[in-house]
């Protein structure tokens, strides 16, 4: 449909980007389910068709009312998205103007000007994603490959188009390696080169993270940052942003030390463990494991700045209170419920961040408590109290926390244990 409304208006109509990689990729077609469609209006002769990828847009709405159409009037480009479709399924179409892209200075957003399919090509980001698919007749079906991205598909390469790429765009350095890690490809010498040199020339620095950030650069950093550190494959990711010096895009001094890289995969283990659901949002965590390691105290700041959400900013905050709090009070505990008693104040996500920054001993009391001791439940409730004849008030608490702590401390187990413990 969008072709054939393309071609009425005398519009070329191309597919682009990351469904042509992952389409010429694929060993099975139908099994291949793209969620996420790039398309380029190209071929117009008016300057008023500037807005040509926004009109089909509107246009392709008007066929299927039950998309939901968004416009991004200052980039030219517009997205229909069906969300939980019948027919569609959860489809996101992207549709813009074929641009080229002028950068005033580096790490600003583009800003954008009408220009044919191969300029719009040429701004990209990797040879494999700057192939096109024609979906316009004549030359309906052609590949349009014009920097050797089928070469590199081939020899699996990420390589980039023009040396100043990573200048122009940090966030590429993150996408380069989750595309390496995620299709099993290699990031090309030279291409590495040009990263290590965008780094070392301080490409990071104008995201001054912990000062005054670029806003729309941020959004984009923590969008590849949650992308990275979510993925089954966030490992190998993580290393490779490291060895490549990356990780100096959140601070200066970050570096994935022997320390931090166990602390990381101990924090990611125990959540498997403890939150098997994902209900704290495991990358968050990760990340804030990487802030929490930074020196100055400016992860908090960095947090901030990358906006995230509240719970994990005051987790941030209050970590190195909780950290001497627990560090000097769980030694004196020597009973199981000594330790309950002092851990329940404390939130899942902080006793681990705590544990894998503390001793053995310390990390090994806070996993017994996790793990095992704060699921134990006293063998009676306050109903069995009624029936037993206690009268209902504020008495059923301590009597409650005191069966509790004597469950803990193995000193009762079944009901019976507790109807004597309470009857002595
Ligand atoms: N792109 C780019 N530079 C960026 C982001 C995107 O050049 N910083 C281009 C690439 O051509 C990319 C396309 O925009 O293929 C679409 O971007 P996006 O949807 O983010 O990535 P995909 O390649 O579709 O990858 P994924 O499968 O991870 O969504």
């Amino acid at each position: 449909k969008a072709a054939q409304e393309a071609q009425q208006r005398g519009w070329h109509l191309y597919l682009v980007g990351g469904a042509v990689r992952d389409l010429l990729l694929a060993e099975n077609h139908e099994s291949l389910l793209l969620q996420d469609i790039d398309l380029v209006v190209d071929g117009f002769h008016r300057s008023a068709d500037v807005g040509a990828g926004v009109e089909l847009a509107a246009r392709l709405r008007e066929i299927y009312p039950q998309a939901r159409l968004s416009v991004h009037g200052e980039f030219q480009t517009a997205a229909l998205l069906w969300h939980k479709d019948p027919e569609f399924g959860s489809l996101w179409v992207d549709i813009a103007t074929a641009r080229t892209e002028f950068y005033p200075y580096p790490a600003a957003n583009p800003e954008v000007e009408a220009s044919s399919i191969r300029q719009d090509l040429y701004r990209r980001d990797f040879t494999i994603n700057a192939l096109a698919v024609r979906l316009t007749s004549p030359k309906e079906g052609e590949l349009l490959d014009f920097f050797g991205g089928m070469l590199d598909l081939r020899s699996r390469q990420i390589r980039v188009l023009h040396a100043n790429s990573f200048i122009e765009d940090p966030t590429r350095i993150y996408r380069a390696v989750r595309f390496a890690v995620r299709l099993g490809f290699e990031i090309e010498p030279q291409t590495e080169e040009y990263i290590r040199y965008a780094i070392e020339s301080g490409v990071y620095d104008r995201l001054k993270l912990e000062n005054h950030p670029a806003p729309a650069l941020t959004t984009r950093l923590k969008a590849e940052l949650h992308y990275i550190l979510e993925a089954d494959y966030w490992k190998p990711a993580l290393r490779l942003l490291a060895d490549l010096g990356a990780l100096r895009c959140l601070h200066p001094t970050l570096v994935l030390d022997k320390k931090l890289w166990w602390q990381i995969r101990c924090v990611s283990r125990w959540l498997r463990w403890l939150d098997p659901e994902n209900l704290l949002h495991h990358w968050l965590i990760r990340l804030e494991v990487l802030l929490s390691a930074i020196e100055s105290s400016e992860g908090v700041k960095i947090a901030t700045n990358l906006q995230l959400p509240k719970d994990s900013l005051e987790r941030l905050e209050q970590l190195k209170t909780i950290e001497r709090e627990v560090n000097s009070a769980l030694p004196k505990c020597d009973r199981p419920s000594e330790v309950v008693n002092l851990l329940r104040q404390y939130k899942l996500a902080s006793l681990i961040l705590v544990a894998i920054r503390s001793s053995i001993n310390i990390r090994r009391t806070i996993w017994h408590y996790l793990a095992r001791w704060s699921q134990v439940r006293s063998p009676l409730d306050g109903n069995d109290l009624k029936a037993m004849g206690y009268k209902p008030g504020p008495q059923y608490r301590e009597i409650l926390d005191e069966l509790l702590a004597a469950t803990l401390d193995g000193k009762i187990g079944t009901r019976e244990e507790a109807e004597r413990f309470l009857q002595d």
